[in-house]
Formats: structure tokens, sequence, C-alpha cells
């Protein structure tokens, strides 16, 4: 099979800021719950046992790019796998996500944090890329966690409203607040840089509780490391989206640390996203996904509130400001797709 040219597709023109046939349009966690043909095929049992069996999971990537008609595709895999893959002994639980019973607490711990080598370690994901690949006709996003989200699921032991833990190891021990980000940040980079060589052609760094952060935290706490990874991976040219919740305060710094699109969640209206990112950067977002289940003029004002307050800047990619949650009707996302298809700016 030739190797197919996705470069001028409406999503990477939209990641270049280069003007496209459409708004193109993706929804970030497409890939799961709400669909039945997902849960018919996933059943029971852990999400990360389902995660290693290739042709279950590229099967699970492609169900909604055939459903909704979207424009990017997004892996099935979790934020979690390179660090489960390295036994530092974590899994996710149905309904609360990922856990552990042994946090990060000290130096010790740090021994359960080798370093990857996605070959040997996570080769069904690579193995997932490449059928996905070979099928799609669209672009396929990779996608790693955010070394602060991955940290505080590791500190907390579990999903956090207040990030104490996180943020008391952060102030107290510095030094190892440091040498777990190195760790991370080596483990999410090497991640990413296997996922683009098995052929994703965008990647996305899901920061997605990096808004528990004031400025000057994100600052000292994580935008070294951010920034880092993303200039290992400007290498390879593949468009970087970076991407938390809450995060109006930090818009500019996430946009500053090296990301070629930001993604915005529903609090900032998208016009001052970007007056606050600036420039010639590419916003992702930002409908809120609670509003899904309101009757569809509601959701359909919303959606075009959206598109006249990016006002035809070609830098827009449509997607929710966070995941799609398991009771959104499919139905209701494929008329959204349709209608960000649809539209133009003089309408
Ligand atoms: O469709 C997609 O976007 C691709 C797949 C994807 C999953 N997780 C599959 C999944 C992606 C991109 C993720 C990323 C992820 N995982 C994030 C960042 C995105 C975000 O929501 O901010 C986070 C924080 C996680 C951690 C995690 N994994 C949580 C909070 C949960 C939910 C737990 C629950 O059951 O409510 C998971 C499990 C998970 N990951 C599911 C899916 C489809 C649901 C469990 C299942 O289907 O068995």
């Amino acid at each position: 099979m030739t190797s197919k040219d996705l470069t001028n597709t409406p999503f990477l023109q939209a990641c270049r800021c280069e003007p496209a046939d459409h708004v193109p349009v993706w929804f970030m966690r497409q890939a799961g719950r709400s669909l039945p043909e997902y849960r018919a095929l996933r059943k029971e049992g852990s999400i990360l046992d389902a995660i290693k069996k290739p042709d279950v999971s590229a099967e699970i990537t492609m169900q909604p790019i055939r459903r909704y008609g979207v424009d990017a595709a997004i892996l099935y895999s979790d934020i979690i796998v390179p660090i489960h893959a390295v036994g530092f002994g974590v899994d996710i639980q149905p309904g609360v996500g990922p856990v552990t019973e042994n946090p990060f607490r000290s130096t010790g711990d740090l021994q359960r944090l080798r370093e990857l080598d996605p070959i040997q370690d996570t080769p069904y994901v690579l193995e997932t890329i490449k059928i996905c690949v070979e099928q799609l006709d669209i672009p396929l996003i990779g996608f790693a966690g955010g070394p602060f989200t991955i940290a505080s699921y590791l500190i907390e032991g579990g999903p956090s409203r207040t990030y104490q833990e996180t943020k008391r190891l952060m102030f107290e021990n510095p030094e190892l607040w440091a040498k777990l980000m190195d760790r991370l940040t080596q483990i999410c980079t090497s991640s990413l840089l296997s996922q683009i060589d098995a052929g994703v052609s965008a990647v996305q760094l899901f920061d997605s509780w990096v808004g528990a952060l004031s400025p000057s935290q994100y600052i000292r706490f994580v935008f070294p490391w951010v920034e880092k990874m993303f200039k290992e991976i400007s290498s390879t040219g593949v468009p970087k989206i970076h991407f938390g919740v809450v995060t109006g305060e930090l818009l500019q710094l996430m946009s500053e640390v090296g990301a070629d699109v930001v993604g915005v969640d529903w609090r900032v209206p998208l016009d001052l996203a970007r007056d606050r990112i600036g420039g010639e950067k590419a916003l992702q977002g930002n409908l809120d996904p609670a509003i899904l289940g309101a009757p569809w003029p509601v959701i359909q004002d919303e959606v075009l509130t959206i598109l006249k307050l990016n006002d035809g800047h070609p830098g827009h990619i449509f997607n929710l400001g966070h995941g799609v949650t398991p009771n959104v009707n499919p139905e209701v996302l494929e008329r959204i797709v349709q209608l960000v298809h649809q539209f133009r700016v003089n309408q």
C-alpha cells in the first residue's frame, strides 16, 4: 500500500493556520463509551487489557470515524499506558480512572519509574497505530498525558479535587519533584516519538488537570519539562496540540511552552482565548460537553456562536471543551459534525 499524503487535509491545514475547505472537527473521547458498538466490543474486563489487543484497539479507533465523519481519528489508548508498562503499579478502575495502591511519596519510588523503551514496553500501541494508518484517509492523533497530570495520579493515588499531596510534594521537596518530572518527561517524550515513528500525523499532550496551578506554580513546576518535551518533538515537524481544563489563566503559557495548537475549554470565549494566546496559533475547542443533552436548537446555537466568535480565522479545530461523556447520544455528535462542515463565515 502506498503511503498517503494527508498534508492538505482540513485538520492538518488548521493546525498550521492555513485556510481549509471547511472547519475541521473531532471530539475528545470520541472513541468510547457513548457508542453502543464500543460497549459491544469492549464487554467487561480492564481497559488496559483491551488496549493490549491491537486489532480491538484499532477497531475502536475506527468506530467513531465511520459514524461521525470527523476530520481526525484519535488513537484508542490511555494516558496511563506507558506508566503501567514500566511497571509502576497503576490500574484503571471503571467509573473512577487511574488508581494506584502505593502512591509516589519518596525518592525510593523513583525506582518504579524506569525509562520507557516503547518498542519493548508498548509494542501493541505501535501495532495499533500501523493498523489504523493503513485504514484511515484522515490524520490519526497520538497522545500522552502531561507530566503534571500523570504525577497527580501517581502522588494522590487516584483522581483528586484539591491536588493537596501533589502540591505538598512540589513545595516540600522540589528536588524530588524535579526528578519525578524528569522521569515522566522522558517516558512521555519517548512514547510520543515512537507514536510519530509508527505513523501518527499529530500529537496531543493531555495535561488535563494542570489548571489546578497558578501561573507562577506552572512556570516553576511544569513549564521547563513540557518545554523540553515539545522541543524534542519539534524536529519531527508533527503538530503539537496542548490541552487542559480550567486553563483560562494559563493559556498564554501553554502556548509559549511550544504548542502549535492550544486546547480551550468552554469557560473562555474563543475570541478572548485568541487574544490571550496571540499571534498565529491555532485553537481547538470549545463546546461545553454538558450541553450535549440539551434540545438540538440550544446545541445548534452554541455551535454557531463558537464558529462566529472564531470569525473565520483559519486556525480553528472545532472540538468539545473536554471529553464526550458516556450518556451522550451519538446522533447529536453526528449532527454537530454536519453543522460545522456546512458553516461558512458570512452565513
Ligand atoms: O476517544 C479518545 O479520546 C481516545 C481514548 C482515550 C482514553 N483515555 C480512553 C479511555 C484518551 C485520549 C484518554 C486520555 C485520558 N485518560 C485522559 C486525558 C483526557 C481527559 O479526559 O482529560 C485522562 C485524564 C485519562 C485517565 C482516565 N482513564 C480516566 C479519568 C478514565 C475514566 C474512568 C471512568 O470509567 O469514568 C479512564 C478510562 C478510560 N480511558 C475510558 C476510555 C474510553 C473509559 C473506561 C472504559 O471504557 O472501560
